[in-house]
């Protein structure tokens, strides 16, 4: 068989990094961070709290940002399971439309110093516009994010609320990470193109459907249209698919209640030049359930030794 084109993959599940030369430093001084998509309900939740840890040792990354606007029974966020996931390894949590469905978080909003909300929203609305966290190698990486307008409830004009806030950040922390939670590829499209060389990557959240278009822009943006959901995918965007096929077919209005089968997380890794904070590789990731199970399984198995050969 032919070598295929670079940049192509073999197989759907070979998701290598795409990697660019924008960086001479070499990838072991690269920041990696970790972007985890729209978590839904208790399913979602749960396997990120099983599974984060052994995912940051595996992938060696330094920062990880969740995006939790569903994580409280598929709409909302509560301060039990913010705290949950930060104790699980979250770093940075980012929300979205959803971001109010729960009014007991509004006191984390204002208080902690780890989660944002849309910076596109009213100022007088609960939490901050963005925020700088530490990651895992001592870098600082600001995150901010913004909500889409195409198909969107109204929110202010996010390309100058964008602009706004990369004044805010101070110049010595060039690692920059945009959630741009929106409806339509082409307002995401034309985020990342707008913000190319200013940010370190424009991720899109909100569809809860991963889009196959993950690069690295000319200035050196890390871009991709939607990284998709961590929740139940045997459902539509995560809800159970008999209630939302009756309720489509009767206009009848019913709960949509959190699906649970096939539970995955889907999230994108981006690796980052700490100096220029230009991305240098960026790589999508799916971790499913049957995965940690299988890596929960081995480490719970004793590990098989024989003592006449240690005796040796
Ligand atoms: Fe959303
Ligand atoms: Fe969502």
């Amino acid at each position: 068989m032919p070598p295929l084109p670079a940049g192509c993959r073999e197989t759907a599940d070979d998701f290598r990094l795409i990697r660019f030369p924008h960086s001479q430093r070499g990838l072991d001084t690269a920041v990696k961070v970790l972007l985890i998509g729209d978590i839904v309900g208790k399913p979602g939740k749960k396997l990120v709290l099983r599974a984060l840890r052994e995912l940051r040792m595996r992938e060696q990354i330094d920062l990880v940002v969740a995006n939790a606007e569903n994580a409280a029974g598929g709409s909302g966020l509560t301060p039990k399971i913010y705290r949950e996931l930060i104790a699980a390894g979250v770093d940075c949590i980012t929300m979205g439309d959803h971001i109010y469905r729960r009014r007991e978080i509004d006191e984390v909003l204002q208080t902690e110093p780890n989660i944002v909300k849309p910076a596109n929203f009213p100022d007088q609305a609960p939490g901050r516009n963005w925020t700088t966290v530490t990651a895992a190698n001592g870098r600082e990486v600001a995150v901010f994010s913004l909500l889409g307008r195409l198909f969107m409830r109204p929110v202010d004009c996010p390309w100058t609320r964008a602009d706004q806030v990369l004044k805010e950040i101070p110049d010595d922390v060039p690692i920059r990470l945009l959630d741009f939670h929106a409806e339509a590829t082409s307002e995401k499209q034309l985020m990342g193109r707008y913000l190319d060389g200013r940010v370190s990557a424009v991720l899109g959240t909100h569809t809860h459907v991963a889009t196959a278009d993950e690069t690295i822009l000319p200035g050196g943006t890390a871009f991709q249209s939607d990284v998709g959901m961590t929740g139940p995918f045997y459902s539509i965007i995560g809800r159970d698919i008999q209630r939302v096929t009756y309720t489509t077919l009767t206009f009848r209005p019913t709960f949509f209640q959190v699906a649970k089968e096939d539970v995955r997380i889907g999230a994108t890794l981006v690796e980052i030049d700490p100096e220029t904070g230009r991305a240098t590789g960026i790589r999508r990731i799916v971790v499913r359930q049957s995965e940690v199970e299988a890596f929960e399984q081995a480490e719970s198995t004793p590990a098989l030794t024989s003592p006449k050969q240690d005796a040796v």
